[in-house]
């Protein structure tokens, strides 16, 4: 088989890729691991950048993302003991987040795609990306036993943290930057309404806290813990009474808890690859880098990622131009960078790093009285929160 570009992985990244270049006309195959319903299976994030919010419109899927998702001009920082809103919209000049569920836009994507027809390969094992370094790459994959081969013009690394893409470049020719945190978020999703209407992010002296949605009916709440923690000794109601605890009082009461379908714990990470290209081999998404969840920024960097990358092979098939392919890798990881700077200080100011002792804590409570008390500050969190331009 040949195509034009080998996208490799079939999340966030892939999809909004492959759609692109499909509505462009740039023939592509995605290859994924594993199958549909286990990539649709999968509980991520679900904060969209405007940015994000006009890529999905643009690849003509962001039809049940507009019916659906809640538009949010704000969100709460709950701290000693009161809360305080960020008025994205007043500190930014009219811009405001997306709520809507990571997987749903999975969802639409691959149905998009399906309607379009894209091909996807589900299910495809032993990807591996070949001879990038020279004009013709490859990709071979292993699909009910036998061994199948794509040839392409480029390849799009689009298959996440643990993926195939960036393991297959040399050793000498990558740098990794990485910060791991000794805590995670435990988090819960539940069939109740949300305790408000927007997200609050708590800073308590137990831990962090969030409470954030994925609909009028649907929760997702988390609270920081330790990595050593087990899931299963996390019961609902010792959830509900954590998260009750690291609330502001008004909150806690009028909290509504139930039954939880899913619980996981996440640990926190930052990381970055550089560069993000290596001759014919992009790295997308989380295939690249991570950020702690604190911002809502992963999702979001897939995409700018994605803006940069699409415009770049577009550019080079219509144009016949490889100025922005030569260009990806440094514009993409200096978005990459502040996003990063922006959810490493979000974390720190949020989370109890108990390592810290009572200086590091009152330099915290200090931060967050600043933070809600000077414009300046409030508007750098929020031009920051909302998304910089790509
Ligand atoms: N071969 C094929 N596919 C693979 C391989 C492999 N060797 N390894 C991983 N994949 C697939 C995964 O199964 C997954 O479906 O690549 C896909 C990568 O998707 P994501 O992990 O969702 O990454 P990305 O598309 O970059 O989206 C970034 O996802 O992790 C969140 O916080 C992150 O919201 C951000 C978004
Ligand atoms: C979520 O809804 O899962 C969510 C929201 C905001 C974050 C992280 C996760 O910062």
């Amino acid at each position: 088989m040949r195509t034009q570009v080998a996208i490799i992985g079939s999340g966030p990244s892939g999809l909004l890729l492959g759609q692109l270049l499909t509505n462009a006309g740039i023939d592509n195959v995605i290859l994924e691991r594993v199958s549909k319903d286990y990539v649709l299976g999968r509980v991520r994030a679900g904060v969209l950048e405007e940015g994000t919010v006009g890529l999905m419109d643009e690849a003509g899927a962001g039809k049940r993302m507009h019916a659906e998702g809640l538009p949010h001009d704000g969100f709460d920082l709950a701290f000693d003991g009161g809360h305080h809103r960020i008025n994205l919209f007043e500190l930014t000049g009219g811009k405001r987040v997306m709520v809507y569920g990571q997987t749903e836009l999975t969802r639409d994507l691959m149905g998009k795609r399906e309607q379009t027809g894209g091909v996807s390969i589900y299910e495809a094992a032993n990807v591996r990306p070949h001879d990038f370094d020279g004009a013709q790459p490859y990709v071979t994959y292993e699909k009910d036993g036998t061994e199948h081969r794509i040839d392409c013009d480029f390849i799009a690394g689009c298959d996440g943290f643990h993926g195939v893409s960036r393991k297959s470049v040399q050793r000498d020719a990558i740098t990794e930057f990485q910060r791991e945190y000794p805590f995670g978020w435990l988090g819960v999703l539940a069939d109740i309404p949300p305790v408000s209407h927007e997200l609050i992010y708590a800073n308590h002296p137990r831990g962090f806290a969030l409470c954030s949605m994925r609909s009028p009916t649907r929760s997702r709440y988390y609270v920081q813990c330790p990595l050593t923690e087990k899931v299963e000794n996390w019961s609902d109601d010792r959830f509900w009474d954590e998260l009750r605890q690291r609330l502001p009082d008004d909150v806690a009461e009028r909290l509504v808890t139930g039954p939880s379908f899913e619980k996981s714990l996440a640990p926190l990470r930052s990381f970055v690859a550089e560069p993000l290209r290596f001759g014919r081999l992009f790295l997308v998404g989380d295939a690249g880098h991570i950020v702690p969840p604190t911002g809502a920024k992963g999702l979001n960097l897939a995409a700018s990622d994605v803006r940069y990358l699409f415009d770049a092979l577009r550019e080079y098939y219509l144009e016949k131009s490889g100025a922005g392919i030569d260009a990806y890798s440094a514009k993409a990881l200096a978005r990459v960078w502040k996003a990063e700077r922006f959810s490493t200080w979000m974390t720190s100011t949020l989370h109890r790093f108990d390592e810290q002792g009572a200086f590091g804590q009152r330099i915290q409570e200090a931060e967050l009285n600043y933070l809600v008390s000077s414009q300046a500050a409030s508007t750098s969190l929020a031009e920051n929160y909302v998304g910089l331009p790509y």
